[in-house]
């Protein structure tokens, strides 16, 4: 590995304010987003909607980079072009989701761990020698009564260790993403114990492994009341929230911070992102960004319904939503921005 070549790597994914979109759903996944809306749960529905997003005009002005999945970086456009070359013909970097999933972790019930180590280092390898340049791990933490446990928090740190370890050396940026989830009716509080509790872990673990810091990128949650909790929080509170877990957990080296997005809706995804770099940006050591999925996609997605006929309606609210996020970067970032 290069330190110098991943650094560069990680840099380009931070510059000019931009950000990763992330379109890596799992097949299971993409076809659940497909059924709320009512598209068929096909092949060809899959990589129609991927091609209507990598050909949206002028989406490389906010997106530096996208993540796709195993199925999506081996297909093409309509007219053959693979999907690799629209990428990269449009300036963006191309990156690959290699986690396999999350499955039940043994003998903690409700909790989950991550798979996909075993033949990591030949898929990289090969993902490699298609020109991707960056990766994404996701390890999901839940908040409930008596969990998480240290056992399943040691359990997942270990392994997005090895996992951004085993990308370094591969030339590959690992985007590590512990996600401790929303869902719950936890405070904000407690949410900001535990991501700060699983971001320590973390880093101790990279560390552990020989990670380059300065060739990695996190991808952590904001910290946000869960979803039920009765005492939700403001855009402010959660910024102050965020920045504050993450500064008491982050080392300084790493260069970027690019948020998931969780289940937030699009706009308060936004917001949040934009309160962050408005008011609390000072004291910051890292950039703080975004690689959203669901506060990208989903009006897209709302809009397509997996009709050709709506693709230039779609391409819009994707790069409305792409563009009000780069705005955020700024702390620029305001709700007249919807109307317009
Ligand atoms: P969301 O922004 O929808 O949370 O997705 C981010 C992601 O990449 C999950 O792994």
């Amino acid at each position: 590995m290069s330190p110098r070549k991943l650094a560069d790597t990680a840099r380009a994914l931070l510059a000019n304010d931009k950000g990763v979109l992330a379109m890596d759903e799992s097949i299971p996944t993409c076809n659940k987003r497909f059924a709320s809306v009512g598209i068929p749960q096909t092949t060809e529905a899959r990589r129609a909607y991927r091609e209507m997003i990598l050909t949206t005009p002028g989406l490389a002005a906010s997106i530096s980079g996208v993540i796709l999945c195993d199925e999506t970086i081996r297909q093409q456009k309509k007219d053959g072009t693979p999907f690799l070359n629209v990428i990269a013909d449009a300036g963006m970097i191309a990156g690959i989701k290699v986690d396999t999933g999350a499955v039940d972790l043994s003998a903690h019930p409700g909790e989950r761990i991550t798979k996909g180590l075993d033949g990591l280092r030949e898929r990289l390898n090969e993902y490699a020698r298609m020109g991707a340049r960056f990766a994404k791990w996701r390890a999901v933490i839940t908040i409930g009564p008596g969990i998480p446990t240290r056992g399943c928090i040691e359990a997942n740190a270990q392994d997005l260790a090895r996992y951004a370890s085993l990308c370094q050396e591969a030339g590959m940026v690992p985007i590590v993403e512990p996600e401790v989830l929303m869902n719950g009716d936890h405070t904000m509080e407690r949410c900001q114990e535990f991501t700060g509790e699983v971001l320590h872990a973390v880093f101790h673990q990279m560390f552990e492994q020989g990670v380059l810091l300065e060739g990695m990128l996190l991808k952590p949650n904001m910290v946000l009341p869960g979803l039920t909790c009765s005492k939700q929080k403001s855009i402010d509170e959660v910024g102050h929230a965020t920045v504050q877990c993450l500064l008491r957990s982050v080392p300084a080296a790493v260069p970027g911070i690019l948020f998931l997005s969780g289940g937030q809706t699009a706009t308060l995804a936004s917001a949040r992102l934009n309160a962050m770099n408005q008011k609390f940006s000072a004291p910051l050591p890292w950039e703080v960004g975004f690689s959203f999925a669901r506060a990208i996609q989903q009006p897209a997605l709302d809009i397509w319904r997996g009709d050709e006929a709506n693709t230039i309606g779609a391409q819009h609210a994707l790069n409305h939503r792409a563009s009000c996020n780069r705005s955020a970067r700024r702390g620029e970032y305001n709700a007249s921005m919807e109307k317009s």
